[in-house]
């Protein structure tokens, strides 16, 4: 179990998009959530995403992975980034549950990281909130004001800034965490060999809104309205301001109409950045196998990283996996409110939700879809 030493009701209020904040002993007995041996192996996966940043002076190189072995990068200087750890190692999920009071369609993904001394990526700034959680060993911090800040060494080709003030300057120990907000400038420097933690979360911007609204229409063959006036200027290489404002006005139109919206959002939100670990069975269930295993005790428990969300207000009874809408009778409205709010449900649970048919037929989909898998 991991629980949060904060009052997070607070932390929405004063801290969330806003400032960044450091909290000691976050996690008070924090559990190592891998240990570096397992998460090196876990880099030496094709699938899996991960690098190794390396930082001398003012020599900073980044090898992507899979990797097939550490001995070149020596005992200092280094770090092993992996991301989307919560995909590849199940044990994470009782730890991302500790974060769930922010809605899950802003959940990117959990990276560790393990530094050797002097490593670290490097000072940066990110468009994302990401909360950073100490594991074994010691992380020096700086956090500096929001603002902008030039690019290192002149350097217009480098994610990396310099010169910022710390306004947090602090050496984070095990179970510690800091909550950084999108556009604050931040480093991490490694004291001691260290596991760390970043729990990264997501918002769209205008430019995925639009293209994600542009292709639902054009899937849906919707939003076909075109312009037209009752009046036109008198000069002919001219577009009117009533004109230009006329046609933004269409986009507004289906900006403001939850009909052209809604799956859009669904679609986009539920998807996720980074691959997910499929748990096709080798057989496709039927019920009869479903309910048998459940008889024999089997829990259903969901893959790491599928995103399961419902629309406040939706105008279908649906709910939004990984990218696709699945419409449902209004009848189960309560199984899937469970399903998309639970994580891994007991045999109990599973057998009670396998008892109307339409719930089922839906199990067995995401069974044979590989987003659910018995355990
Ligand atoms: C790190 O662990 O050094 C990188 C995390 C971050 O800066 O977001
Ligand atoms: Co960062």
């Amino acid at each position: 179990m991991y629980s949060l030493n904060l009052d997070t009701n607070a932390f929405l209020t004063n801290y969330w998009q806003k400032k960044p904040l450091l909290i000691k002993n976050a996690f008070p007995n924090f559990e190592e959530i891998i240990s570096p041996d397992e998460l090196a192996g876990l880099a030496c996966e094709e699938e899996v995403s991960s690098r190794v940043v390396i930082t001398k002076g003012n020599d900073w190189q980044i090898y992507q992975g899979p990797f097939e072995d550490y001995d070149k990068f020596g005992n200092s200087h280094w770090q092993l980034l992996v991301q989307a750890l919560n995909h590849w190692h199940p044990d994470s999920a009782q730890f991302i549950d500790a974060f769930r009071f922010i809605p899950d369609w802003r959940f990117d993904d959990l990276m560790a990281s393990f530094a050797t001394p002097e490593g670290g990526v490097g000072a940066h700034i990110d468009n994302y909130d990401v909360f950073i959680i100490q594991g074994e060993g010691q992380r020096h911090w700086t956090v500096g004001e929001k603002g902008q800040y030039a690019a290192k060494n002149n350097d217009p080709t480098t994610p990396l800034i310099e010169g910022f003030e710390p306004i947090i300057d602090v050496v984070l120990e095990k179970g510690d965490m800091l909550y950084i907000p999108p556009g604050y400038p931040h480093q991490g420097q490694t004291l001691t060999t260290a596991m760390s933690y970043s729990i990264g979360f997501r918002a769209p911007s205008q430019q995925e809104l639009f293209s994600a609204l542009a292709d639902g229409l054009i899937d849906s063959n919707t939003g076909l309205k075109r312009f037209t006036s009752t009046s036109e200027p008198a000069i002919a290489n001219q577009v009117s301001v009533s004109h230009q404002q006329d046609m933004m006005a269409l986009i507004t139109e289906l900006a403001s109409s939850p009909d052209s919206y809604q799956a859009m959002l669904g679609s986009m939100l539920s998807q996720n950045r980074f691959e997910l670990d499929l748990c096709e069975p080798d057989e496709s269930y039927t019920a009869d196998m479903l309910i048998e295993d459940i008889e024999q005790g089997a829990e259903l428990n969901r893959i790491g990283g599928l995103k399961m969300l419902q629309l406040e207000n939706d105008s279908v009874d649906r709910i939004f996996i990984n990218g696709e809408a699945f419409e449902h009778s209004a009848n189960i409205a309560t199984d899937i409110a469970l399903l998309a709010n639970q994580f891994s449900f007991d045999s109990q649970q599973t057998q009670k939700l396998t008892q109307n048919e339409d719930t089922l037929t839906l199990i067995l989909t995401l069974l044979n879809r590989g987003y659910f898998y018995l355990g």
